[in-house]
């Protein structure tokens, strides 16, 4: 079968993105928009400004009409448009809100290709844009810090480095179209469980490397026009008005010069919030509903109060306005804001592209792919394969004007030659177990089938009408276990045995617990959430039109034990208090440093080809190195390696983990093709927060450079001095 080759400036909607320009200034003052903003607020009375730096709609904020000053217009979320909810709170269907379901955040991250970050960034802007929208909420970048959080779908990773990539292609994206991204949510939501009050402890050295460096990236590299704060608290402050977060770190060190905003119901104090950085108020009538009265919200009448009394300066109002006003300069009151489109083919082309590069295989004993010419029967086993996502999950949700599953996929692929035969397998319901009978014809249709594919995993939630329904990967909840729900272990064991030819799809926003069936599939593919073009993609990978090139961006761990939050570290924390113990190891900087073996590794992710990794070089200056080294297709398809390079520091004051990515680059190759990879590892990629000096250090001394195709898969080493 011939493979399709993924060159990555092949694709129309891909061109498009990347031929705009980049329009995202960094936050650099612009003295004309300056000079108008400064004007804008003399002219404004204290309640106008007041007006608005809190909600007035469920997504919007007032404007100043007289001024010509529009309302701020939000939407969720991460991975598409959400549908309108017009100023309340229930939904509209009205029809015309359908956007395009790109594949979520952790199936993005599996690309590790930062272009299609971008271009993903750029249908969501140019949707967003087209349905009058100024900010949209996302790109949610929190680490994944346990499996069982029911927002790691949103989220991208386990690794700074990694997020750091992804995020920054992704705003400018979406910046580009003269829609603002919101930065989610800042910082250390790792949890769902307790999330709007739990206080978070860890060390400054987890703060600097592992949990501040993707929202530092995304506000001084990528420009980001509005940081999201989140409803936590992080030493004892609410991170929307943490001093130390807000003030210090991301407006004072960072110099962010926009808009701080609340997530929907985190302020708690008036003065508090208006000393400690937030800038907008949103979502505070969530707790007044059905009658919101906003001039209860914190920013409001009270706020109003506070500066009357001279408690609070005008000149903090001030400063707030002026946030919000440049976000509208770069959006709303942005002469040149593009030409916009929405829901289109080249968009559902751009949601395949990723999701056949987020899909991931992660296990293959001469499987796959399947031999089209050679099948009969194909069975679809399992409730997923027939179960739309789109619209679960919580805020994030999506109302696309289609969906497709993997049976439709499978069905779309196999045409009239291959027959495709559908059982459950086993029922999505609250407390379901197996049951026997639904197995009993699934391995009744794996049987007489030439292959099966069981397609299960996570879900959202079971009816997505009503959010505290909702279970697994979804907002407002953590999982309560990595064990597969509804009897799939039973069922999958069931299937393998009755036709070895099974391949095993799981969905899911990250790991599950596969050990009672692992080493009996022959073949495991994670899908992630993967999108409205979803089971297409599944399907091009399964019959190998598409060479799979996705990598793992989290540590699958064999048993939940071994996650070093729940080992080192706590999870959930008690009712007031969660403390991050387990440091700096988190992920495979905890696998690795102790020697814990994980069932796939961070950066694990199969090929239908194979690479090899020749004649690596390092030249050094005393505090950067840049490598070069040839890779080489050595199989019979085209297809894309993601090389990463890892850095291990051989002594140091501290103890420092194993080895840290540093570096990754996507390479796409024809069969029998080489090229020479060059990347810079810049001083960065050496330091360390040393939190006894309190700042980033480079000890002098020996480093290992580790090239490879995972982090445990690494096929060159250099050794350097600096
Ligand atoms: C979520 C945010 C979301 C907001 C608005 C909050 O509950 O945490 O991520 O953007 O709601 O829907």
């Amino acid at each position: 079968m011939k493979s399709k080759v993924l060159p990555i400036f092949c694709s129309v909607t891909l061109c498009l993105a990347l031929s705009i320009q980049s329009l995202s200034a960094q936050w650099a003052a612009d003295p004309s928009v300056e000079g108008k903003i400064a004007e804008l607020v003399k002219k404004m009375t204290l309640e106008e400004k007041i007006s608005m730096i809190h909600a007035n709609s469920s997504f919007t904020s007032a404007g100043v009409p007289r001024l010509g000053i529009p309302e701020l217009t939000t939407s969720d979320g991460p991975h598409g448009v959400r549908p309108e909810h017009g100023r309340d709170w229930v939904l509209d269907n009205k029809g015309g809100d359908s956007s395009t379901y790109l594949p979520v955040g952790i199936t993005l991250a599996s690309t590790w290709n930062t272009q299609l970050g971008y271009a993903f960034g750029a249908v969501l802007g140019q949707e967003a844009n087209f349905r009058g929208k100024d900010v949209i909420l996302g790109p949610g970048i929190n680490i994944i810090r346990t499996p069982l959080n029911g927002r790691n779908f949103e989220y991208m990773s386990e690794d700074p480095y990694l997020i750091s990539k992804m995020a920054v292609g992704y705003i400018k994206g979406v910046q580009d179209q003269g829609v603002s991204a919101s930065l989610k949510h800042f910082i250390a939501n790792n949890q769902e469980i307790m999330r709007s009050g739990i206080n978070v402890e860890m060390s400054d050295r987890a703060l600097r490397e592992i949990y501040l460096p993707g929202f530092r990236a995304a506000v001084v590299e990528g420009g980001v026009n509005t940081v999201m704060g989140a409803y936590n608290r992080f030493r004892g402050e609410y991170c929307t008005y943490s001093n130390l977060l807000v003030n210090q770190i991301l407006k004072g060190e960072w110099g962010f010069r926009g808009l701080v905003m609340s997530d929907w119901g985190a302020i708690h104090d008036t003065k508090e919030a208006l000393l400690g950085g937030a800038d907008l108020e949103m979502g505070t009538d969530l707790s007044m509903l059905p009658n919101p009265d906003f001039s209860k919200f914190y920013f409001a009448d009270a706020a109003l109060k506070l500066v009357r009394n001279g408690e609070v300066s005008e000149s903090v109002i001030d400063d707030k306005v002026r946030r919000i006003l440049r976000v509208m300069f770069k959006t709303h009151m942005f002469a040149n804001r593009p030409k916009a489109t929405h829901a289109t083919k080249e968009h559902a082309e751009l949601a395949r592209k990723v999701a056949e590069e987020g899909i991931t295989l992660l296990k293959n004993k001469g499987v796959l792919p399947f031999n089209k010419s050679a099948l009969k029967t194909i069975a679809v086993i399992g409730a997923n394969a027939n179960r739309e996502n789109a619209m679960g999950g919580g805020s994030s949700q999506v109302r696309p004007r289609y969906e497709i599953t993997p049976l439709k996929g499978l069905q779309n692929a196999a045409g009239n030659s291959i027959g495709v035969v559908f059982e459950q397998g086993y029922t999505i319901t609250k407390n379901a177990t197996a049951d026997k009978e639904l197995i009993r014809k699934a391995v009744e249709a794996a049987k007489k089938a030439d292959v099966a594919v069981v397609v299960g995993g996570w879900i959202h939630g079971y009816d997505y009408s009503k959010w505290d329904e909702n279970a697994y990967d979804t907002e407002g909840f953590d999982k309560a276990s990595l064990k597969m729900p509804f009897g799939q272990d039973e069922l999958i064991q069931a299937v393998v045995k009755a036709n070895p030819n099974t391949v095993v799809v799981l969905y899911g926003g990250g790991a599950i617990d596969m050990m009672a069936w692992e080493k009996n599939a022959k073949a495991i593919i994670q899908a992630g959430y993967p999108g409205m073009e979803g089971g297409n993609a599944l399907a091009s990978i399964l019959f190998g039109d598409v060479n799979p090139s996705g990598k793992l961006t989290v540590t699958f761990p064999k048993t939940l034990k071994d996650i070093p939050a729940h080992k080192l570290g706590e999870y959930p924390g008690d009712s007031v208090t969660v403390r991050y113990n387990e440091d700096i190891f988190v992920g495979y900087r905890y696998f690795d440093t102790y020697r814990v073996k994980p069932l796939f590794s961070f950066g694990h992710g199969l090929s239908y080809t194979s690479y090899q990794y020749t004649k690596p070089l390092v030249a050094t200056t005393d505090s950067s190195a840049v490598l070069k080294f040839t890779l080489e297709n050595t199989g019979a398809r085209g297809g894309a390696e993601v090389v990463q390079v890892y850095v291990a520091d051989r002594k140091s004051s501290l103890k420092r983990p194993a080895k840290e990515l540093k570096a990754f680059q996507k390479v796409f190759l024809q069969p029998g093709e080489s090229r020479e990879v060059e990347m810079t590892l810049d001083r960065s990629a050496f330091s360390y927060f040393n939190d006894q000096q309190g700042k980033w250090v480079l000890e002098p001394g020996e480093f290992d450079i580790l090239i490879g195709s995972s982090s445990s898969d690494l096929r060159l080493k250099k050794r350097i001095k600096l």
